[in-house]
């Protein structure tokens, strides 16, 4: 086994069941990364209540079982009744073996598979995406991936918001300005521009305003000129995301983005189930629920608009219904939505809506992922010159044109100089915005994304570029390394301590959907590499086993690197 918690937990939950009964098998046992030794299994402290025995003394009867196993060279009780865990080099060693001859390098498939749906992106027609989707549809893709990687049946969903009064306004503009002058402007992608012109004649003009009313009304009437042109501009809109997609490598696909459209047959009879069982009720002629729990101003119950005054339905009720199929239709028993911390209280309400109905039952989750606000440098708002916001695609051109400065004075080949460039600069806004906690703010700056050291993209995607000249310099392919890998030295130990919690890397990022956790052991992965390559000679070893295993420990570090990256999303140029 080489996803080493996991197998040290197996030692501590025989040790338990062994000296207090076979009922504490399975109880969590606690283990953590340690600076006093390698681990810390913490579980004496967590069963002593029920166990009925002092916490120290609990630390103390485990440790002299533990002490009889294959896989401990020491250990200690500290303190309130920590048990420290200091491993045996040869069983390190023979693990770091194993994990490089395992296609899934130490990674624990799923016991359960689950069906998860990933709400994540959050595009809207005829729009533009600005830089506050980055994070939203890069975290959600890093998620998606690392699920999907542990064998769970994941359904993206970009919840493409195509519905809505504004779009009254938008279709009134395009019959304006008319067919052919509409679908130019609109296959350029240069949505901004289209949409600010149909707001300021909205603002202006009282009778265009009035048209466009009456326009929503048809179009949600289904009135056949209206749905021609709302269709046009779903298309073009699709077309664009597709584009940036694309560039970014994100894994969503057409097919992934129910759009709030998909949900309207649904709405009545959401709505009629939610009155029928009393959990709505009609407030100022319109339908709403009042979750408990959610108060405003004044303590006064805070609604949920499942059907408006007029009869119309808005973003929540598409979002109440969505949860109901993506529970009862697509059969999920995990949704986590990757949307900014702005809509916590709105989608909060909705889970909550979900529960009262019985939708969302313990059989199942529902999370906010909480995405935080990416700044100005300042910590202000992101914004451009004029005061509008940050486009998405403007800010990817930015990243690879500098990236292009960092490296132009290493490759001659233009071609190869660009290719290099698009993935460095990608790789770097990508990994910045992964590298932080998902929920909090981080103000961009793009001499510390594009840093050759530090935790950001170039960084690890030059520590796969390093390894690889070793190879090449060695004559060899990576897969050509096998081993045996043995521990001489502390920079190796620590190297290989450190690939061996690959597993639990990616088991916490997926618990969590927090791929920071990930990116973090990637780094540190990096920067022990780094270390060993300092202090360990390779291809110069003073003997032959020592170069092979030397060999092997960096081609084990290259493969974790380049699974891990490949989580993450990003993506990493051959040389550099
Ligand atoms: N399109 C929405 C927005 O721009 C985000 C959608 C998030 N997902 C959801 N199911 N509400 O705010």
């Amino acid at each position: 086994m080489a996803d080493l918690q996991a197998a040290l937990a197996e030692q501590v939950s025989a040790a338990l069941a062994a000296e207090f009964g076979a009922e504490y098998a399975g109880a969590d046992p606690v283990i953590r990364p340690s600076s006093f030794a390698d681990f810390q299994a913490n579980v004496a402290l967590a069963l002593a209540r029920r166990i009925g025995a002092p916490p120290r003394d609990v630390a103390q009867r485990l440790a002299v079982r533990l002490a009889e196993s294959a896989i401990c060279e020491r250990v200690e009780v500290s303190g309130p009744g920590f048990i420290n865990l200091t491993l045996r080099d040869s069983w390190l060693a023979a693990s770091a073996t194993g994990q490089l001859a395992d296609q899934w390098l130490g990674v624990t498939m799923a016991q359960q598979a689950q069906r998860i749906v990933v709400d994540y992106s959050g595009p809207n027609v005829a729009k533009e995406l600005h830089a506050g989707h980055l994070r939203a549809t890069v975290v959600g893709d890093a998620v998606v991936r690392v699920l999907e990687h542990l064998g769970h049946t994941v359904i993206r969903a970009a919840h493409l918001g195509d519905w809505g009064t504004q779009f009254g306004m938008l279709i009134e503009h395009a019959i304006d300005v008319g067919d052919q002058a509409t679908s130019e402007q609109l296959a350029t992608g240069e949505f901004t521009v289209f949409y600010q012109a149909a707001r300021v004649k909205f603002d202006a003009d009282a009778s265009f305003a009035d048209r466009s009313r009456q326009r929503v009304v048809q179009l949600q009437a289904g009135d056949e000129q209206a749905l021609r042109l709302w269709r046009m501009l779903v298309a073009d809109s699709m077309a664009y995301l597709r584009r940036v997609y694309d560039r970014l490598d994100i894994t969503l696909t057409d097919a992934d983005m129910d759009p709030e459209s998909f949900y309207n047959p649904m709405l009545a009879s959401v709505c009629a189930e939610l009155e029928a069982s009393g959990i709505a009720v009609i407030s100022d002629g319109a339908l709403c629920a009042f979750p408990p729990g959610f108060t405003g101003r004044g303590g006064k119950p805070v609604p949920v608009m499942l059907r408006k005054s007029d009869g119309g339905y808005g973003y929540a009720s598409t979002d109440v219904a969505a949860i109901r199929y993506r529970l009862l239709d697509l059969g999920a028993t995990r949704l986590i939505y990757v949307v900014g911390s702005e809509q916590h209280q709105h989608l909060e309400m909705a889970f909550a809506v979900a529960r009262q109905a019985g939708w969302l039952t313990s059989a199942a989750s529902a999370e906010h992922a909480v995405i935080g606000l990416m700044t100005g440098p300042g910590g202000q708002r992101l914004q451009t010159r004029s005061g509008e916001q940050v486009k998405l695609v403007d800010l990817i051109d930015e990243a690879v044109q500098r990236a292009e400065e960092v490296i132009k004075d290493r490759y001659d080949d233009p071609e190869q100089r660009g290719q290099i460039a698009e993935a460095v600069g990608i790789g770097a806004l990508k990994y910045g915005d992964l590298s932080v906690a998902r929920s909090s703010s981080y103000a961009l700056d793009f001499d510390r994304l594009l840093g050759l050291t530090g935790n950001t993209g170039p960084y690890l995607q030059y520590a796969t570029a390093r390894i690889r000249s070793l190879f090449q310099r060695a004559g060899l392919t990576p897969d050509e390394a096998t081993g045996p890998i043995v521990l001489t030295a502390a920079a190796e130990r620590a190297l290989a301590l450190r690939l061996l919690s690959f597993g639990a890397a990616v088991a916490d990022t997926a618990l969590t959907a927090e791929p920071h956790k990930l990116a973090a052991f990637l780094f540190e992965t990096a920067s022990d590499f780094t270390t060993f390559y300092e202090q360990c000679p390779v291809l110069k070893a003073q003997s032959q086993h020592i170069r092979d295993s030397r060999l092997a420990l960096s081609a084990l570090t290259l493969r974790v690197l380049l699974t891990g990256l490949d989580l993450l999303g990003i993506p990493v140029p051959d040389r550099m």
